[in-house]
């Protein structure tokens, strides 16, 4: 019996290699928040690697396959984000880790991919300093700088004054200083500024100190998914637009998916963003088209899917140019300059120098079409790279 199984898999081996191609099976660890109050968040970034996977693009050559092994944060929690990092690393070995929707979590797995030479692939944190935390780390995201910075910029010509309410997280803070920084230095001002705890629901306090302050515009960050239905519930609860404030900031607040749970709050709403899932260009219409094919017809794609699935799009071209035999440096190498010109979100590259996304902004209204309430894209800011990053090399 076991002459003849090694007798078997020695042959297996040689005709494998007689077609040119052995088995080869590349472990890929996805860190994604499944539970907890955030996991709406995490179920786009769960619904885009499935779809990615089931759909044919991830071409590699015969013989190779990816795991893809999958692990719960349960939200913002950096402690357990590094056990789980950990874990993969050591005991699962993967060669590859992705996800990873927290900007706290990704900073605590940083120094261990650094040390463990093991490239990571952000799918959504978007602080700009993180990828210089470690030389094994590209994001296929966006940084908030991205999209506040040119909202500064663009805002400052319909509005004179701001209010600028964010999340007291990393995400917040750089939605904060780049807004600030691009409004005011195109001649707007801003007559306050709020931070308020990230898990919160309850935006009423802060939302009042904003409407006795009278300013043209509010500027909010808060993230994406259920706490951004709570802020524009309680936007619209205060009346905020009828005491003549303008809404604006990043897309996170008017977040594809949870649009239709926001009634017409957030019709007139304006944003600068990467992604809509209103976006018109082809390849966003058949990615929304598939989404709605595989998760019904009510199931919205938002950023966080898109960022999920350039970064599947990455990974795979990453492995199969190196016929699945993955080395950390190597991996780095093709990831740096990677382009997709299709994305759903239009043309994407990762900047070869800061291993960060370049891609398009786009101004948006929120608007009702037929009777659905959507993202509409107006103007675009084209191939944006992360502010943040350009100041300081300066
Ligand atoms: C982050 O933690 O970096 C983060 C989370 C949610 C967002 C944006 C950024 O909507």
């Amino acid at each position: 019996m076991r002459i003849g199984t090694s007798m078997l898999l020695a042959g297996a081996v040689a005709a494998s290699l007689a077609g040119g191609a052995i088995a080869q099976t590349v472990k890929i660890g996805l860190i994604n928040t499944y539970s907890g109050a955030m996991a709406s968040n995490g179920d786009q970034i769960e619904k885009a690697v499935n779809l990615f996977m089931k759909s044919g693009q991830c071409k590699l050559p015969t013989g190779v396959n990816l795991e893809i092994i999958k692990r719960d944060d349960t939200g913002i929690n950096p402690e357990t984000a590094k056990r789980l990092a950990q874990e993969l690393i050591v005991r699962d070995k993967v060669q590859i880790i992705t996800g990873v929707v927290w900007t706290p979590n990704a900073l605590s797995i940083a120094p261990l991919v650094t040390e463990a030479k093991v490239p990571f692939v952000i799918m959504n944190a978007g602080t700009a300093m993180i990828t210089e935390r470690s030389p094994y780390i590209a994001r296929t995201s966006f940084t908030l700088w991205q999209s506040s910075y040119p909202m500064g910029t663009w805002s400052a010509k319909k509005f004179k004054t701001a209010y600028v309410a964010v999340a007291d997280f990393g995400p917040g803070h750089d939605a904060q200083e780049a807004f600030t920084k691009a409004f005011t230095a195109a001649g707007g001002k801003v007559v306050g500024t709020v931070r308020m705890p990230p898990p919160t629901t309850d935006f009423a306090p802060f939302l009042q100190r904003v409407k006795d302050a009278k300013p043209d515009a509010l500027f909010v960050f808060v993230p994406a998914g259920k706490n951004a239905t709570a802020l524009i519930k309680g936007f619209g609860e205060l009346g905020l637009a009828q005491a003549g404030i303008k809404l604006i900031g990043p897309g996170d607040i008017v977040t594809d998916e949870e649009l239709p749970n926001m009634g017409d709050v957030p019709i007139g709403v304006l944003t600068m963003f990467h992604y809509s899932a209103a976006g018109d260009r082809p390849a966003n219409k058949s990615f929304v088209a598939a989404y709605q094919k595989e998760y019904g017809p009510k199931a919205w794609p938002n950023f966080i899917s898109v960022g999920a699935w350039d970064a599947m799009q990455a990974i795979c071209d990453v492995v199969a140019a190196q016929n699945g035999k993955v080395d950390p440096e190597k991996t780095m190498l093709l990831l740096r300059g990677w382009k997709n010109p299709n994305s759903p979100r239009g043309p994407i590259e990762i900047d070869p120098r800061t291993r960060d996304i370049v891609q398009n902004e786009y101004v948006r209204e929120t608007r009702k079409v037929d009777g659905i309430v959507k993202n509409v894209e107006l103007e675009t800011i084209p191939m944006v790279k992360d502010p943040w990053k350009e100041f300081s090399q300066k």
